[in-house]
């Protein structure tokens, strides 16, 4: 992985985590950890505001990784030391109800901990050190990939099998119910269940999936605005309060459950507003499924296509984007190496994505750094991605 215009909130990349959590652990703690434990963030290529409509989105996991080394304790205790934030955490297992929390980065450990018990699977207590480098709230998921890795961190001091799909509904309800973010499954699954090399395509509704292989002649590209999301919550929440009000004038159960002729028959009853979100919707699944196929048959092109469509219906139907991420987009699809390009997430801010000629994908990443800096004035940050697998662990000798 290369990148360009890197500041201060850039951490090292990965392979420099493993060794810095097994240093810190050692330093720390006196001995050695049991477990390496290490959870993705996540890029969507395609599928947007679809996860909690129970459609379509096909994201990938990213080799931006949050990594734990974990040692068992003999009490029902958790102590993590975060190099990232220089802070020391303890909390107890089986802390009662779950309450709003107060957004620190512990309070998705806790929250995973919390719903594995409501679950009914094992917990254990565990000491550990936690570093990562998934920039947070770039719209890259690093919140799903801390609560995977601490996930992972439990099922392996507990001895449980790895189960991707029911830790990552875990992981979830960690999310909605203990933090307080009402997300749909998509980047906790993907986290979970990544491949490398592979984008995965989600059926949000059966939580089936199929691996997607991402051509050699393509390379991922995560281009960070430099902006962040403000208000995000509010209009996250408003938005699916529209996709289930349009729902109920369907008639049906979730936005997956209309197809295009049936939208276009009924759109009348629906009110604009609603209409445009729904729109969004329906017409997004369809391109994700048609997306999938297309790169799978190798139509790079055709892929691309798609992603330009779709960040016109999240910039107009769903109104989900903004300037920034507008004017990022627009000059990526200027490259002549650029397939596609869209923003990628919930939007608000963060991340484009876009999939280039990987001959051309360092001239791209220059080009397209420099124009948008010159154009907004603000100095982005963006790298070539590869896809990497799902939250993994390895056990220390
Ligand atoms: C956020 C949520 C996801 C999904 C996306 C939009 O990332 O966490 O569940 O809804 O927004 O596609």
């Amino acid at each position: 992985m290369f990148v360009v215009g890197v500041d201060e909130t850039y951490p090292p990349v990965s392979n420099e985590l493993r060794e810095r959590v097994l240093e810190e652990f050692q330093r720390r703690f006196d001995g050695k950890p049991s477990f390496l434990v290490r959870a993705p963030g996540r890029v969507n290529l395609i599928g947007d505001h679809t996860d909690y409509n129970d459609g379509f989105v096909l994201p990938m996991a990213i080799d931006r990784e949050i990594w734990l080394a974990v040692r068992p304790r003999g009490d029902r205790r958790v102590a993590v030391h975060s190099i990232d934030f220089d802070e020391d955490a303890t909390f107890a297992l089986d802390e009662s109800a779950p309450r709003r929390a107060n957004g620190g980065w512990v309070e998705y450990l806790r929250g995973v901990a919390w719903a594995l018990e409501e679950e009914g699977r094992p917990t254990a207590g565990w000491e550990g050190i936690i570093a990562g480098d998934v920039p947070v709230g770039a719209g890259l998921s690093s919140s799903a990939a801390l609560e995977l890795v601490t996930a992972r961190a439990f099922a392996a001091v507990t001895g449980i099998i790895w189960q991707p799909v029911g830790m990552a509904r875990v992981a979830q309800r960690a999310e909605n119910e203990w933090v307080g973010v009402n997300c749909g499954i998509m980047d906790q699954l993907v986290s979970a269940a990544g491949a490398a090399g592979h984008a995965l395509l989600i059926d949000c509704r059966t939580l089936e999936t199929r691996s997607v292989a991402i051509p050699a002649s393509a390379a991922v590209v995560v281009l960070d605005t430099g902006t962040r999301r403000g208000l995000v919550d509010s209009a996250y929440n408003e938005r699916r309060a529209q996709c289930e009000q349009a729902a109920r004038v369907f008639g049906v159960p979730a936005l997956r459950d209309v197809d295009l002729p049936t939208f276009d028959r009924r759109q009348h009853e629906l009110d604009a507003v609603t209409r445009a979100r729904a729109r969004h919707v329906v017409t997004e699944d369809a391109r994700t499924v048609e997306a999938a196929a297309r790169l799978e048959n190798g139509d790079v092109a055709g892929f691309g296509a798609l992603m330009d469509e779709s960040h016109i219906s999240l910039r107009d139907d769903f109104e989900v984007s903004r300037p920034e991420l507008d004017t990022m987009v627009e000059l990526a699809q200027d490259h002549g190496a650029c397939y596609g390009s869209r923003m990628t997430g919930a939007g608000f801010g963060g991340c484009a994505v876009a999939l280039v000629a990987r001959d051309d994908a360092e001239d791209f990443v220059r080009s397209v750094s420099r124009a948008y800096e010159t154009a907004q004035g603000l100095r982005p940050t963006v790298y070539v991605c590869e896809a990497s697998a799902g939250a993994s662990v390895e056990s220390v000798d």
